[in-house]
Parts: C-alpha cells; sequence; structure tokens
C-alpha cells in the first residue's frame, strides 16, 4: 500500500501554522496516545520519539515484557536516554552511566555510591492493548509519574479479548497537517456529512462511483457520555444508486471517541454478514501535524474482501475530511444556523480534557468557543 501512504504536499507551503492556530484549544490534552505497535519493541530495545511537546524513551526490559516511557533527557546532565542501553529492568544513560529504574528513579552511578535519592525524571502510565502501545498524557505541563491514577483505561475489544474478533490490518496513514481536536468537532457537526461526505467513492480513494450516493444520520449520544470520558457518534447510512434508495443495504456504525478522539472506535455493522471493527489513532507531532494509524479487527466468518472494502470506504470518507482538516482555522466561537449539530454542547463536554481551559477561567473559555 505504499502508493497510499503519502498524500500530495502541494497546499501546504499555503497555509501558515501560526495563523490557523490563533484561535484552537491547546494543541495536546489530557488522554491516551498511541505510541507504537507492539512487535515494533522488543525486550532491550529503545526508541526515541518526540510527540505531545515532549521528548520521550520508549523501551522495554530485558527480563520481561514491561514497556516504559519516561522524558528522554538524563536529570543528570540532560545525556538523551534513548541513545543509551536497556540492563534487565533498568536504562542506562550513555553520557556517565547512571541507570533509571522504569518508574523514572535514579538507580545507581557506576562512579559515586551517592546518587541524589528521590532524583526522578518524568515517567508515564502505560498501557498494552491489542498490539499496541499507549502512553497517558496530561495537558498543561503537569509533572507525571509512571505510577500515577489514570481517569479512565485505553478501551478494549471484548470480541478481541474473547478471540470472536481476529486481527485483520493495519494501515500507516502518515501524517495529516491538523490539530488533535478535528474528528471530534467533525462528528457534532452533522451537517457536513451530507455534503462532505454523500458521494460513495472507490475503497481507500477519493474517486468517486457514477451514480451512487451515500445519505446519513448521525446522533452524538450525549447521555452515554455523561459519566464517561467517551463520546459515541451513531451514524447509519444508506445507498443510494441513481437517486433510488438501496434500503437494505443499510449500515450502522458507532464510533467511540476516547478523550478527545486520540483513540476512535469503529464498529460497522455489515447487514447479513458481520461486525468489522476499526481503530484509528491520532498522536500529535506538533500542534498541526497528526501521526495517524488505523488497525482492524473482524469477526472470521466476514470474508477478506468485505472487510478490505468497509475499512477502504472509511478510509475514503476521512481522505475527504483531512483535505478540510489541513487547511482550516477554529471559529472561535462559530456562527451557527439551527440545522447545524450540537456543536457547543460538544465543546463544553470535551473542555473537560484541557486543564488550561478549565483552571484560567473566563477568557480563556470564551477563546475556545466553548
Ligand atoms: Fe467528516
Amino acid at each position: 500500500m505504499a502508493f497510499l501512504t503519502r498524500r500530495s504536499k502541494r497546499r501546504e507551503p499555503q497555509y501558515s501554522d501560526d495563523l490557523r492556530l490563533a484561535n484552537y484549544p491547546p494543541p495536546y490534552p489530557d488522554g491516551w496516545y498511541r505510541l507504537l505497535s507492539s512487535r515494533s519493541l522488543r525486550r532491550g530495545q529503545v526508541r526515541y520519539l518526540e510527540c505531545l511537546g515532549r521528548a520521550l524513551v520508549v523501551w522495554r526490559s530485558e527480563d520481561a515484557d514491561d514497556v516504559f516511557v519516561m522524558s528522554a533527557f538524563c536529570p543528570h546532565l540532560g545525556g538523551n536516554l534513548a541513545d543509551g542501553r536497556v540492563c534487565k529492568d533498568r536504562i542506562e544513560c550513555p553520557f556517565h552511566a547512571w541507570q533509571f529504574t522504569g518508574d523514572g528513579r535514579a538507580a545507581s552511578a557506576p562512579y559515586s555510591d551517592t546518587v541524589p535519592t528521590g532524583v526522578a525524571t518524568d515517567s508515564f502510565p502505560v498501557q498494552e492493548v491489542h498490539g499496541q502501545i499507549f502512553m497517558y498524557h496530561r495537558g498543561g505541563g503537569a509533572r507525571q509519574q509512571s505510577g500515577e491514577e489514570v481517569p479512565y483505561p485505553v478501551p478494549r475489544i471484548p470480541e478481541v479479548d474473547d478471540g470472536t474478533f481476529v486481527f485483520r490490518g493495519h494501515y500507516d496513514a502518515g501524517r495529516a497537517r491538523m490539530h488533535i481536536i478535528e474528528p471530534l468537532e467533525n462528528a457534532g457537526d452533522s451537517a457536513h456529512f451530507g455534503y462532505l461526505h454523500n458521494r460513495l467513492t472507490v475503497p481507500w480513494t477519493k474517486i468517486p462511483i457514477p451514480g451512487a450516493a451515500l445519505e446519513y444520520t448521525t446522533r452524538l449520544d450525549f447521555d452515554a457520555a455523561r459519566e464517561s470520558y467517551s463520546m459515541p457518534l451513531l451514524v447509519e447510512t444508506v445507498f443510494n444508486l441513481f437517486g433510488r434508495r438501496m434500503e437494505p443495504i443499510r449500515t450502522k456504525t458507532r464510533v467511540t471517541f476516547t478523550g478527545v478522539g486520540s483513540i476512535m472506535n469503529l464498529r460497522i455493522e455489515l447487514p447479513k454478514v458481520g461486525v468489522v471493527e476499526i481503530v484509528q489513532t491520532y498522536l500529535p507531532i506538533a500542534p498541526l501535524d497528526q501521526q495517524v494509524a488505523f488497525h482492524w479487527f473482524a469477526e472470521r466468518s466476514v470474508p477478506r474482501l468485505l472487510v478490505w472494502y468497509a475499512v477502504g470506504g472509511w478510509i475514503s470518507q476521512w481522505r475527504h475530511d483531512v483535505r478540510i482538516w489541513e487547511g482550516k482555522g477554529f471559529a472561535a466561537p462559530p456562527t451557527l444556523c439551527r440545522d447545524d449539530g450540537p456543536m457547543m454542547r460538544l465543546r463544553r463536554w470535551y473542555r473537560q480534557f484541557f486543564p488550561e481551559l478549565a483552571g484560567s477561567g473566563r477568557s480563556s473559555a470564551a477563546r475556545s468557543g466553548c
């Protein structure tokens, strides 16, 4: 699929990040973020990542399967731990060979027995779920420790855990020049579905199929989200062929945004065939730069061709959104008409993931349009 992994960059120079960012909420909200696939980090391996406004080292212990995520810069004199090595359940700095445990604490220095107690670098809660490594990040520049309490876990798919669903594929979609909040905002914008997503396309592409159209009914389930950190969007799609509604080909999709949508679970019910579930993830590399990945699972009985069709259909429509997201700014407050979706209600809900907005009063709330 190499031909699908790069979108044209011809639009990039036309837009100023500074101008586009002027009204957006902060770029790195609270939440779980997918960093890597589990298989890309074997025992004893180390990776360096820059994301979420941080320099991170991700490493797996030699004597167990534990994964740790820490600030990459050694608190002693700044060596980059990602250039170091793993020694059993510790990581060793390449600069002075200080060793640290996975909770970020200094454990030893080879030339001294007086390593300061209490020296620790930031470390982050980690979960491995369905073959992916996630870390929990708090916005607002808060210091973090791997053992801290997190408000909710990475979502699991029960049918993957019990073996009913099997892994069917993944797609690294590369980078998108957009803010992390866009997919969730998109869910509250019910009016755009009929305009931007109304054409059926060849799966995985933006090439329209002549005479084939799509009609949508969408609803955000605020009741389900009230006591939760996830927001479900219910989407019903009916196919339309040369002006005739094809009622039997009605698909139901439940899109669950965890947090601000850094993890999205798309559960697609294919009539009389079965269920496909896509996990789509966004990792902010910079305020307007997201690393996007897809992984999907399906009931064993669903033919591979239909899985390919369902996933490719979603990714086609996602590409239409990306074309808008990569050039847009953030309207705060937006100018809405009566038949727009529940955008303001959605913005009030997702404020909880932005500590900068929650703690700084009316001016930044007004700035975010919340
Ligand atoms: Fe959309």
